[in-house]
């Protein structure tokens, strides 16, 4: 009898349940096409880049008589890289298709092969997607390689995405060999084309001779967007993203100002579709400025992390001793002796040799240009030049937080 009951209640449960996933999955959404939102959608039209995709035209116009050029694209975090790289190489492989040339091109997330071994393997992918994952040596992997390439008669653009991850794990061999397939001495010439992204410089990470391939002249600089150009790269994400009126006019204004101390276009992008799912799920059928700052809150310590991971061991001791004299002083301002003075009381705690005046500046700038501090002169009341720090955007205690579990 008892038995009984408890199995109704159950079955009510469970179709109370039924009822509740099927109503959310079946809700209607804000979002017309998620998939325009993902980090990975390359989209028709890139804005305020023209001059930069002209650049790489011009410095890979060698490529259409099946000359090899090398280049190195940096920048900041969501300043276009990626996309940039994408789109121009997309676009390369059909116009030498056009002129009568086979060009292959393999796009590698460094961050994710990070020996030379896995890059490798993920270039010999491209062109047989069974080729077993172990049992080959780099040698014999570049020897399969230009075999792949000579039986296509193709040149070959790699670009090796996030390349200080390769770099600082497995050094510039990788980089070094392929380089050499197109050296003009090397027994059958294959054009092999390499384009190095990263947010930095790479050139202080390799030899010399490998520096001397990559000319330093092939350089394509990239700046993060500003206001309005994240505001054009927004609404266009909004257009193609989310069904017509769903978005209050205030909210892409209100994303470019948040994003912009960032410049980063993906932060921008994130923002968007997370305020499109907050408003999702509060059964709103506009996305309100309420909804852009929930997903800011919810968005920021994700991104600060993995910002965080790009900066070196002195970096982060330098941004450490900031949030913690902004925190202790309970000010909106740190000036940078007091900040140096508490590096190096950091440095000593953590047993390292804390470093010379003009790095820590340059550990500032750094931080600066990775957003997340600002330096201005300081104005009445502070004596002489005295420069002032702030921490505008991230709580500091955040801060700390994700540092100190990144330090020790
Ligand atoms: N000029 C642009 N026009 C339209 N969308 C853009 C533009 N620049 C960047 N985006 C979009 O912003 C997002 C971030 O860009 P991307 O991934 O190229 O940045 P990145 O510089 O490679 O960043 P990271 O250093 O973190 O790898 C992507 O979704 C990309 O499509
Ligand atoms: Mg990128």
């Amino acid at each position: 009898m008892v038995s009984d009951k408890v199995f109704i209640i159950v079955r009510i449960l469970q179709f109370l349940m039924s009822n509740i996933i099927e109503e959310e999955m079946r809700s209607s959404s804000v979002i017309k096409n998620m998939s325009v939102l993902d980090f990975d959608y390359m989209p028709e039209k890139l804005f305020h880049r023209d001059e930069q995709l002209r650049n790489l035209a011009h410095m890979f116009k060698p490529t259409l008589s099946r000359i090899a050029q090398n280049v190195v694209i940096k920048g900041p975090v969501g300043c276009g890289k990626t996309v940039i790289a994408k789109k121009f190489c997309t676009k390369l492989v059909q116009l030498t298709r056009e002129n009568g040339n086979i060009t292959e091109y393999v796009h590698i997330n460094c961050r994710k092969r990070s020996t030379d071994a896995m890059a490798l393997l993920g270039i010999l992918n491209h062109f047989d997607s069974r080729f077993p994952d172990r049992g080959f040596s780099v040698q014999e992997m570049l020897e399969v390689l230009r075999k792949q390439l000579k039986r296509r008669d193709a040149q070959l653009i790699v670009v090796l995405d996030e390349a200080d991850a390769l770099l600082k794990k497995s050094g510039t061999n990788l980089i070094y060999s392929l380089t050499r397939f197109s050296d003009e001495h090397s027994i059958d010439k294959i054009p092999i084309s390499l384009i190095l992204i990263s947010q930095k410089d790479v050139f202080s990470m390799m030899d010399s001779s490998s520096i001397s391939t990559f000319r330093r002249s092939n350089l394509l600089s990239l700046n993060k967007y500003s206001r309005n150009e994240l505001l054009d790269i927004v609404q266009q994400r909004m257009d193609l993203g989310f069904h017509k009126g769903t978005v209050h006019e205030d909210c892409i204004d209100l994303i470019a100002d948040i994003s912009s101390e960032w410049g980063d276009a993906r932060f921008a992008i994130e923002l968007l579709w997370k305020a499109g799912t907050a408003a999702d799920q509060s059964h709103n059928q506009l996305v309100i400025p309420e909804h852009v700052r929930a997903a800011k809150a919810e968005t920021y310590s994700i991104v600060t992390e993995s910002k965080l991971k790009n900066l070196d061991r002195h970096q982060l001791i330098t941004l450490n001793a900031i949030a913690k004299r902004l925190k202790i002083d309970n000010t909106a301002y740190v000036n940078t002796g007091e900040a140096e003075k508490t590096y190096k009381i950091i440095c000593e705690e953590l047993n390292e040799k804390p470093r010379t005046h003009t790095m820590f500046w340059n550990y500032l700038k750094e931080i600066e240009n990775a957003g997340f501090i600002n330096i201005r002169i300081s104005g009445k009341g502070h004596l002489g030049t005295t420069q002032l720090i702030s921490l505008p955007d991230i709580p500091a205690e955040i801060v700390q937080e994700k540092i100190y579990s990144l330090l020790t």
